[in-house]
Formats: structure tokens, C-alpha cells, sequence
């Protein structure tokens, strides 16, 4: 079955509808097709505990967020695991913010002829920047229940509840409670690649915090410059955007936001809003990066 493709008027908050819009992280990619299949074909329902850290505008809350439309996704195709992108669940707003409805189930049940294997889902996606005591609390509840159903917890920018001392409330729930925990973090130790004396001997609270509670340790990747050079030039196309003297234009996009797909897309959105959807060289040079933090 063939996705749709929506019109895209906004650039910047355009998201990966399809596995082959993704650059790079690979392992990433792996990690939700495994669980995909595992939680669709063989019924596992926890076990899956993942952490993903990277730079900022590198993928991780994007690269997520496809993941959890294709898992629930009515007509999923096994083969390619790309969403339909029209049925129910695929047409929710499951995103972090102005979301209408990402709490609710996902019954698969709903349609028995596509569904290998029925999953009912209750996906919880937290902003750790903005959450409180009372939040957590609250999906807590929801987690705790006993009922079999899948549970998904998606914890953005997860490095936020330990600076402000909420990770506490979430320790032994990260363990006890049959459910599937991804944490994503932009947050990245400077010693992250030392060995076992090292962690142990400078512990930060990101790691105290999530020490042997995620299985699964992922990173981001940076594309290299071709790579994003041509993903680049893909993204234009389907944009309808034309570009002025187009290779070396988008190698000095690339190369401006440091190989990161987010920041690229900064620049790809101004070519975007003009009448004339032009990129040129002097868009590229003049730019000023929106950065945070
Ligand atoms: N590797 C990538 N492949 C495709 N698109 C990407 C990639 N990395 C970032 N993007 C795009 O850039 C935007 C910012 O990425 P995001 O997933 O929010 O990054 P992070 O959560 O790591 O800060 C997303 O909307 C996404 O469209
Ligand atoms: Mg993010
Ligand atoms: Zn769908």
C-alpha cells in the first residue's frame, strides 16, 4: 500500500513519514523494526528499555515518533514498515506538544484482517522540561494497571528530571512496571566512552539515574556531508524547491549546520516561504542558527 504524502506547508515541523526519509541512525531504524515485529508478531510486551542520546536536531524525538506511528499503525506494512498514513492512528497527533489525543488507545482489534496480531497501546509521551510531580504521578497510574495492554513511555529530554530531582519518582516504576520505557536526551558525557572504573568513579546523575535500566543505548549519528548533500537535494525536490547552483549550494548547507538534518532544515524552510522557492548561496551564508540551550 502506497503512504500518503501530505502537501507540506511547514518545514519546520515536518517530521519523517517513511524509514527512507531518515538519515542515518541506522541503529535506531533497527531497534524499531525489531520491536515493530517482536510486539506485532510474538506479543512481547516489555523488554525494549531504550536511551537515546545525540545532538540536538539530530533525529531523536522525529526518529521516535515514526517508530510509535508505524508500531500502532492499522495497515502496517511488514516488509518496508512504513505507517499507511491514513488510518486512525496513523492520522493522530501524537507528537509532544499541541497534541490532540496521543493517550489514546490503539486497538488493533479494530481491524482483524490487517493486524497479525492484535496490540492494544497506550503511548504516554512526556516533556521532561515541563513536567511535575503531579504529571508523573498521574501516568503512573496509568502504567501500573494490570490489564496486559501495551505501555509506552517516551521521556523527551529526559536529562531535565534529574537536574530538577523529579527522576526519583521514576526509579523503580523504570523496573517494576511491564511497560516500554525510550528516554531521549541531548545530554551527552564527556567521558561517555571511558570504561567501567571511570563511570564509577564520576558518576553523573544522568547515568546514576539510568544505570542498567535501559537495555538498549543508542546514539545518533551524524550523516556525512555527502550523505546530507543528497538527502538534501531529495528533500528540495519534494518540496519544490529549486536551487541555485545546486552542488556546491547544498555542501555549504551541509557543511553550515555542522551535519545535522534539524538545522539544515532551518534554511530549507526560508527557501520554502518564498514566492519564488529558491535556495540560493547568500540564504545559506546569511543565516543565523536557531539554537537552544
Ligand atoms: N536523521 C534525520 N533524518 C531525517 N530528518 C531528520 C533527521 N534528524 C533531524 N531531522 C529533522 O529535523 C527536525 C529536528 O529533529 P528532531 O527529531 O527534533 O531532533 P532531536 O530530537 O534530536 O533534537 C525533525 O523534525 C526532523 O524532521
Ligand atoms: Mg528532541
Ligand atoms: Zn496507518
Amino acid at each position: 500500500m502506497n503512504t500518503v504524502e501530505p502537501v507540506v506547508k511547514d518545514i519546520e515541523r515536518w517530521t519523517p513519514a517513511r524509514w527512507d526519509q531518515i538519515i542515518a541512525n541506522q541503529s535506531l531504524k533497527e531497534y524499531f523494526w525489531d520491536m515493530i515485529w517482536c510486539i506485532r508478531q510474538e506479543g512481547h510486551r516489555s523488554g525494549f528499555n531504550m536511551l537515546l542520546t545525540g545532538n540536538s536536531r539530530g533525529g531523536k524525538t522525529s526518529g521516535i515518533t515514526l517508530g510509535i506511528k508505524a508500531l500502532g499503525c492499522f495497515h502496517l506494512d511488514m516488509d518496508t514498515f512504513n505507517p499507511c498514513g491514513r488510518c486512525a492512528n496513523c492520522q493522530a497527533k501524537i507528537g509532544l506538544y499541541g497534541n490532540d489525543g496521543y493517550e489514546n488507545w490503539v486497538d488493533l482489534y479494530e481491524d482483524e484482517e490487517t493486524a497479525k496480531k492484535a496490540v492494544r497501546f497506550l503511548y504516554l509521551p512526556l516533556d521532561c522540561t515541563r513536567l511535575n510531580e503531579a504529571d508523573i504521578d498521574n501516568v503512573l497510574g496509568k502504567v501500573r494497571v494490570n490489564d496486559g495492554n501495551l505501555k509506552i513511555v517516551y521521556l523527551d529530554e529526559v536529562h531535565r528530571l534529574t537536574r530538577r530531582g523529579l527522576d526519583e519518582q521514576l526509579l523503580k516504576p523504570l523496573e517494576t512496571c511491564e511497560a516500554i520505557w525510550i528516554a531521549s536526551s541531548a545530554y551527552v558525557r564527556k567521558d561517555e566512552r571511558g570504561d567501567a572504573t571511570d563511570d564509577f568513579r564520576r558518576p553523573s546523575s544522568l547515568e546514576k539515574m539510568f544505570q542498567n535500566r535501559f537495555t538498549f543505548r543508542l546514539e545518533t549519528q551524524k550523516p556525512t556531508m555527502d550523505e546530507l548533500t543528497l538527502w538534501l537535494a531529495e528533500r528540495c525536490e519534494e518540496w519544490g524547491i529549486r536551487v541555485e547552483d545546486a552542488e556546491q549550494t547544498l555542501q555549504r548547507l551541509a557543511e553550515r549546520s555542522c551535519c545535522l538534518p534539524g538545522m539544515a532544515l532551518q534554511i530549507l524552510n526560508k527557501a520554502h516561504k518564498r514566492r519564488s522557492k529558491l535556495l540560493t548561496r547568500q540564504l545559506v551564508e546569511e543565516h543565523v542558527f536557531d539554537l537552544d540551550e
